[in-house]
Parts: C-alpha cells; sequence; structure tokens
C-alpha cells in the first residue's frame, strides 16, 4: 500500500532539513507536503542519510529483550551475526504447519516473519515471499486483508478462515520490513536495498533448518511500494545465487543454497516513476470508469508533469537524495494531491475514502487485534512492540532519503536475462499506481524481449470458471495482466480470479 497523509512531524523536520540544506529546493510549500507511502536504493552519497538517521535516532523504537519461549533459534557459519527465532503458531489457518518469530540481524534489527505450509502439497508446492508496500506497511496487511490464510473479522475479535488464501497451492511467508514495519522493530536503513540482505541470510537460515523446502521453486511477490523492494531482493539473490555480489567476493562464505528463485509477481507497483506519473491524469480523467475530476484539473496534472519527469530525470541521473526529495515533493503534489482532495479511496475510484488515511475501516480492526497480547504472545511478539498497519516515519524516512523515485525498474533486464520470469499484474480501478501507468512502463522497459513484447498481441484472461477477468501480454519471461473490477490490493477485490492467475503463474502456465 502506498498511502499519503499529512503529518506535523513532517513539516518541522522538513524545516529543519531545509535549514540545513535544501534552501535551493525549488518553490516546494514545504509544510504543505503530503507522506506517501511506496520503497528504497542504497546511496552513493551517504551524507544526506546521516543528518536524517541522526535526526531520527530518538524515535526510533528501542525494545528490551523478550524472554520469549521460543520453540527453535536457528543459525548459520556463513551469518554468524543473524539468527532465526521461532515459535509454532496456531491461529489463523490450524490445518497446515506454521513458524512464526523474527530474524535477529545484530542486535539492532528484528524483523518479524510468519510462515504458513502449502494446503495442497507443501513437499511439491512453491514457496512465496509475500512484501506489502508503503513504505511502511504491514505485511500482515496482506495476510489479514488480501490473500492470507485468514481475515480478521469487522470487529477485530477474530478471524475467518479464507478459501481463496495463496497458501492453497504454495507456502507463503509474510515478511514485516524494514524494521520497525508491522511486528518488526529496532534501528534501520531507510532504502529499499537495505533489506535486501538480510532476506537473503532468513532464506539461507530457513533453507538450512528445513531442507524439505530448499529445492523447492522459490517466487517473491508483492505490491505498490514492493515494486521498489521486489526488483532490489530479486537482484540480491540472483547476484548471490550467480557469486558475483560484492558479499560473496569479499567474504566468500561457504555452504550456501542455490535459492531456486524462478519468478517475481508485482502488484500495482511504484518500480518506474518516471513513466508511471504522467499517467495520473488519464486515469482521472480517461479511465473506463468515467472521469471523476474536472477536465481542467486533469489538465492541471497535464501541464505539470514535464516538470515532474525533468525533476525525476535528475534523479534518475544522479543516485541522490538531494535531486530525489524535490522531485517526490513535486510530483506527489501535483499529481495525487487534486485526487486526494475529491474524498475518493486512492486505491480505487471506485469508491470513497473512509475510515482515515488509509480509506479502508478493516485496517484498524487489524491493529486491534495484531495489539491483543495473546495474539501477541502466540506469534512470539514482545507485548510492548505496538502494530501499526502503517508506519508514517518509515514513509517520511523513505522520501527524505530519496528512495520514493528512483529507477528500481533498471534492476528487472538482469532478472529477465537469467531465466527469472516477472509477472506485473494490475488492478484497473487504481488510482495511485494504476494501471495506465503499468502498461506504459513495461512497454517502455529497455531489455531484449522489448520489441517482441511491444508486438505481442493483448489477449482476453479466462479464469478456469470461464469468466473474463482481465487481459494479458506476453513475451518471452515478461508478462503484464490488467485485471477488471480491481483496486490496489487485486486479492481483496478479486479473490477467486487472483487464486486462479497466482496458481497458474506459480505452475508456470499459460494467462
Ligand atoms: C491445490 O491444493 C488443493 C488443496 O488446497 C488440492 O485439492 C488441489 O489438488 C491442489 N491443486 C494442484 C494443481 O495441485
Ligand atoms: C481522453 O478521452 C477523450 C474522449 O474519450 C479523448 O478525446 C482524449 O483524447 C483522451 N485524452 C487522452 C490524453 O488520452
Amino acid at each position: 500500500m502506498i498511502s499519503l497523509t499529512r503529518s506535523k512531524l513532517g513539516g518541522a523536520i522538513f524545516l529543519i532539513i531545509g535549514i540545513l540544506a535544501l534552501c535551493h529546493l525549488v518553490t516546494a510549500r514545504l509544510f504543505d507536503q503530503p507522506e506517501i507511502f511506496i520503497d528504497n536504493f542504497k546511496w552513493s552519497n551517504d551524507d544526506f542519510s546521516e543528518i536524517t538517521e541522526h535526526i531520527f535516532d530518538n524515535l526510533d523504537q528501542v525494545k528490551t529483550k523478550y524472554d520469549n519461549k521460543w520453540a527453535k533459534v536457528l543459525t548459520h557459519n556463513a551469518f554468524p551475526d543473524y539468527k532465526i527465532k521461532l515459535k509454532e503458531p496456531q491461529m489463523c489457518d490450524p490445518t497446515v504447519q506454521q513458524y512464526s518469530g523474527y530474524l535477529d540481524a545484530g542486535n539492532k534489527k528484528h524483523f518479524f516473519f510468519w510462515f504458513f505450509e502449502s494446503r495442497g502439497n507443501p513437499l511439491n508446492d512453491p514457496i512465496v515471499l509475500w512484501l506489502n508496500g508503503g513504505p511502511g506497511c504491514s505485511s500482515l496487511t496482506g495476510l489479514y486483508f488480501e490473500l492470507g490464510p485468514c481475515a480478521v473479522n469487522e470487529e477485530g475479535t477474530d478471524t475467518i478462515f479464507n478459501p481463496h488464501s495463496w497458501n492453497n497451492n504454495a507456502s507463503v511467508i509474510f515478511l514485516d520490513q524494514p524494521i520497525n514495519v508491522g511486528y518488526s522493530y529496532g534501528n534501520g536503513v531507510s532504502n529499499s536495498l537495505a533489506a535486501a540482505t538480510d532476506v537473503y541470510a532468513f532464506l539461507q537460515i530457513f533453507f538450512k533448518e528445513f531442507p524439505q523446502y530448499a529445492n523447492l521453486d522459490f517466487h517473491i511477490a508483492g505490491e505498490s511500494y514492493a515494486g521498489h523492494y521486489i526488483p532490489a531482493i530479486a537482484a540480491e539473490i540472483n547476484n548471490n545465487n550467480k557469486g558475483t555480489s560484492s558479499w560473496i567476493l569479499a567474504n566468500q562464505p561457504k555452504n550456501l543454497k542455490h535459492i531456486n528463485l524462478d519468478s517475481v509477481l508485482i502488484g500495482n507497483g511504484l518500480v518506474d516513476p518516471l513513466v508511471q506519473y504522467k499517467y495520473y491524469a488519464d486515469m482521472a480523467c480517461n479511465s473506463s470508469y468515467g472521469p471523476v475530476l474536472q477536465e481542467s484539473t486533469c489538465q492541471q496534472m497535464r501541464d505539470a508533469y514535464p516538470q515532474c519527469a525533468s525533476m525525476i530525470q535528475r534523479c534518475y541521473d544522479s543516485s541522490n537524495a538531494f535531486a530525489c526529495l524535490p522531485a517526490s515533493m513535486y510530483c506527489n503534489r501535483e499529481m495525487i494531491q487534486p485526487y486526494q482532495q475529491t474524498g475518493l479511496n486512492v486505491y480505487d475510484i471506485r469508491k470513497p475514502c473512509e475510515g482515515g488515511g488509509l480509506c479502508y475501516p478493516i485496517l484498524k480492526a487489524i491493529e486491534k487485534f495484531s495489539n491483543r497480547n495473546d495474539i501477541k504472545t502466540e506469534l512470539g511478539v514482545d507485548p510492548s512492540v505496538e502494530y501499526k498497519s502503517c508506519n508514517m516515519e518509515i514513509n517520511f524516512k523513505f522520501q527524505l532519503a530519496g528512495d520514493w523515485m528512483r529507477p528500481y525498474h533498471l534492476l528487472i533486464p538482469p532478472l529477465l536475462d537469467s531465466n527469472i520470469r516477472v509477472l506485473v499484474y494490475a488492478g484497473d480501478a487504481d488510482f495511485i499506481c494504476n494501471w495506465f501507468g503499468n502498461d506504459a512502463w513495461v512497454k517502455e522497459l529497455e531489455w531484449s524481449g522489448k520489441k517482441d513484447f511491444n508486438d505481442a498481441k493483448v489477449t482476453s484472461w479466462k479464469t478456469s470458471d470461464g469468466e473474463q477477468a482481465g487481459e494479458v501480454r506476453t513475451f518471452g519471461k515478461f508478462t503484464f495482466l490488467r485485471v477488471y473490477e480491481a483496486g490496489h490490493m487485486v486479492p481483496y477485490d478479486q479473490p477467486r480470479a487472483s487464486l486462479d492467475f497466482f496458481n497458474r503463474w506459480l505452475s508456470k502456465g499459460d494467462l
């Protein structure tokens, strides 16, 4: 989920940063700046991050050690600073084996995860890592609201079995990252590449302990700002598999397993902002759902694009927070705020935004449920860790670090060249990472199959029930799927159709 809310903290920090360094920052109205949830790159220039890290040190949650009764603590020689502590919960889906707990990276970073074995044939079905976006939103949103084995009820008092869960024919791991998202806690860096090394360590330690899963196909799926995380994590795994990453070259680790990364799935992602930011006006005024803004407002958005594009281009060219922050400030204000002011749901143009900035009241029920001490204890979570659906401080730190407008799409062609399949899917009623923009960036992506992909016929996608549920374009390892009548959270709006394309994609069939 990409999220936009205003914040006084944001205004104050922008003032400090403005005084410190950003005096030349266009004419952006600093106090009128929305926060938006999406993900980050490693900066070649660390100065800016250091300033912001220092400012935020006091805001990070620092937790005392919690003496939990772990079922197991897992370690690995190649990763001496890491361990996995896990429990075996019984809630949510009592029909399958589960593990939940933390990946500790040193004593500062604690990542929460929850693994559900497949309901089908766990010794053959693939393993999928699921990531929500934000940046700063918990992957338990995906679990309880979209595609997990159970949903939280409206009162936030109990869970309901989900027959369309993605663990019907796959084992699924939900991971809260970066640090301080969901049940994760500690001190962390604010960019999308930072967690990639930690995820790789997690997989190595986990597969060493559970070798029955290690040789199965592995996939990474997620939505929204995970359009930044997924290419970063997939690239790290691919480079480590090939032995070309700087970490492998420096450490020469032994006993590493090849991670069978077969594909990535990116749903309504923010992947190539330079292309995607052009399409907010089309989504607002020219979608199949009819116009939701005045044509004059859409014209203003179109008129603002050249300036927005040149700022994003500067961010792409420089990898520097000083160039990237102004781009996200300007473009988000010009393209997204006019829509937000209508009171419509940024994740679904067919609906009003209800129940606060995240637009879905059920997210409050999920927070209530997730903050219950009995639930935390069952999952191995310290009762002092406060669960929030989306952490606005993380969101803001990522924006400050300039991660928002970074060109993560550049990490996709090397994946395709390594025979890793890429599925980009988009619900066509979403505004914030709309299908127009996704349809455009996949066509503009520079890779060896670009021409054939663009020449490929768009065919209609029918589910196994025979329902026409969308349209698909595919060439080689690259597929784009438009999902009809779905907003940003595709599996929430179209649970049956989503399970259908998910299972077909995982089993390597045509969509
Ligand atoms: C998928 O899993 C269900 C049980 O969850 C099982 O009945 C079905 O046969 C599985 N389908 C495939 C194709 O493996
Ligand atoms: C939007 O749709 C209208 C009418 O359907 C069309 O005339 C116009 O060219 C479209 N604009 C864009 C930018 O696609």
